[in-house]
């Protein structure tokens, strides 16, 4: 899969990447409304989780980082964009708050959790989600194309090595499309596509539709730090 379709995806994203907005959503009822000195979004895309962050906190300095060039969507915001894949992202700043939604599935999971660590204070806020084994998982049975996917037990070890005081918790949606096209569609325009050479012929089209009833399932993965809190309900 590669991560540019999000560039070409830029028009339908918002509109049609439902499940990542209701993980943003999510992960924003999680979030206390205070001053953050400076806050940090991984994987921002459009700055879709940033903006909704942004109307519930203060800050200093807020910064979006993306692998693409999407500089476009934050001239004159009061968001400060930075292009680098986030492995390689170093920086003397400590971020108070960082986020990321619907991103780290594409990266190292252990390296992106070190280079997070590396990144925080000892009391910062830290608000991710991704997608675990069985996301897609039609798309892998029937294309044999996937990202590498962690398992949740896999991810929560990971977690609770550098983050002992951490809450993860997984959630399941699964979607139904009219046809098998809206369903191939459908990944297209969130920027989910890696079959994109793979002919869609009448065929394959009616096969899927027997075999996985037009359904997609997403599997995420959410993950909350706050030290501030000592146990989570
Ligand atoms: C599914 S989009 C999520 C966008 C947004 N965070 C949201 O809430 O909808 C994943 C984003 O992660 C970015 N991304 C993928 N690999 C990355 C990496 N190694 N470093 C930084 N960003 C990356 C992609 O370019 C894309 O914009």
């Amino acid at each position: 899969m590669e991560r540019n379709n999000f560039l070409k995806a830029k028009n339908t994203y918002l509109k049609e990447a439902l499940i990542q907005q209701n993980m943003r959503e999510l992960l924003f009822n999680f979030l206390e409304k205070k001053h953050y000195k400076n806050v940090l979004d991984i994987g921002t895309n459009q700055g879709e989780f940033a903006k909704l962050i942004k109307e519930k906190i203060t800050f200093n300095s807020f910064d979006c980082l993306d692998i693409n060039h999407n500089e476009e969507f934050f001239l004159n915001s009061e968001f400060n964009f930075i292009c680098s894949d986030f492995l390689a992202y170093e920086s003397c700043k400590k971020y108070d708050l960082i986020i990321s939604n619907a991103c780290l599935q594409w990266l190292d999971f252990k390296k992106a959790i070190i280079k997070i660590k590396k990144l925080a204070n000892d009391d910062s806020v830290i608000l991710l989600s991704t997608f675990c084994t069985g996301n897609l998982y039609q798309i892998k049975d029937f294309f044999n194309i996937s990202l590498d996917y962690l398992s949740v037990e896999k991810i929560q070890n990971i977690i609770k090595k550098y983050f002992p005081n951490s809450y993860c918790f997984c959630k399941d949606y699964k979607l139904s499309f009219k046809s098998a096209i809206d369903c191939f569609r459908h990944l297209k325009n969130t920027g989910v596509t890696g079959f994109a050479r793979v002919n869609l012929n009448k065929q394959i089209l009616k096969d899927y539709e027997l075999k996985h009833k037009n359904t997609l399932s997403y599997k995420c993965v959410f993950i909350i730090i706050n030290p501030s809190l000592n146990q989570y309900s």
